[in-house]
């Protein structure tokens, strides 16, 4: 399987790009049968695209909660009843290991069974499902593609008729993905949002200030998982300091010593963003279907 030929990288989205995007999968809606969408289970509110429901229109759509091994399962199960509850199917996933990605199969075949039914009744038994993936950048969209594709990843080629240029990995005899993913963008709504993504690394947190993003963040960890911070950071998230001085009890924890008596809060900012990014503070969900 090629790489996908969209690089890795933070998009800056003007207008331009956001109609260059909605054209593609415009073009490519025509082709698919359903449409999944990846989502990052930590923050599923921030990592959806805000025009989504216009832009799948009616096809029946699949939501891949990925990175659930960095979110709370807790919370996971109340976004995936709130996902249910309005009539779409929701799939577990940690793309990186690979868990919860065999299920995806399956769980395209349930969501199109009417489809499949109309294809026999046409008497199209041999036709595959096809399906295009879509998510915000760097939400873990080509290692999906990866892992379900695994060894089996076969370039069916041109459709006939139906796709000139177009690329479909065979996932197996009835199952096709359209090799490139599209390509979302985020919401720009709020600061909190905002912040999420770059928390997150959905977008660059040298947008945002790192030391202020990071001192924000110690207080939504302070509202949210107290016992993460006492844990991991031995310090006593008290209601009084703000994120910075939590942030300097932090590095005072940690020995980020400067000079006598002043302490790195820049490092310790650095520490906290790359130590949740890594997993080390536990599982811990932003975003909750009720916030
Ligand atoms: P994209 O195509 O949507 O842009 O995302 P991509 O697959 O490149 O994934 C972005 C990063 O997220 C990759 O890490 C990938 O390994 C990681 N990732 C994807 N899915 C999961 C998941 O379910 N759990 C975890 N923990 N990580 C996941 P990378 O390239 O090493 O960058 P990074 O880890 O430093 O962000």
């Amino acid at each position: 399987m090629p790489e996908n030929s969209y690089e890795k990288m933070t998009i800056q989205w003007f207008p331009g790009h956001m109609t260059k995007a909605q054209r593609m999968i415009e073009e490519n809606l025509k082709l698919v049968d359903a449409v999944c969408e990846i989502l990052d289970a930590r923050i599923p509110r921030s990592s959806r695209n805000p025009d989504i429901d216009r832009l799948a229109g009616a096809k029946p759509r699949l939501v891949v909660l990925n990175r659930c091994d960095l979110a709370d399962p807790a919370v996971t199960q109340r976004w995936r009843r709130a996902f249910e509850s309005q009539g779409l199917a929701i799939l577990e996933t940690d793309a990186k290991s690979g868990k919860g990605v065999k299920e995806f199969a399956s769980a395209v075949r349930r969501l199109l069974a009417d489809r499949l039914r109309e294809l026999e009744a046409k008497g199209q038994t041999g036709r595959a499902l096809r399906v295009m993936i879509l998510g915000i950048p760097n939400v873990g969209k080509s290692t999906f593609i990866n892992k379900v594709a695994g060894r089996r990843a076969a370039i069916a080629g041109d459709k006939p008729g139906v796709t000139r240029g177009k690329q479909w990995i065979r996932i197996d005899a009835g199952l096709e993905l359209l090799d490139t993913p599209g390509i979302l963008w985020p919401r720009f709504d709020s600061q909190e949002v905002g912040e999420h993504l770059a928390i997150t690394n959905a977008i660059k947190a040298e947008v945002l200030d790192r030391e202020t993003l990071a001192a924000n963040f110690m207080l939504r960890l302070r509202a949210l998982y107290p016992d993460a911070l006492r844990e991991r950071y031995k310090i006593e998230p008290n209601a009084e300091q703000n994120g910075f001085e939590l942030l300097e009890q932090a590095a005072k924890k940690r020995g980020f010593l400067v000079s006598r008596g002043e302490y790195d809060i820049e490092r310790m900012a650095n520490t906290l963003l790359s130590e949740y990014h890594e997993g080390k503070l536990g599982r811990l969900s932003l975003e909750t279907p009720d916030d």
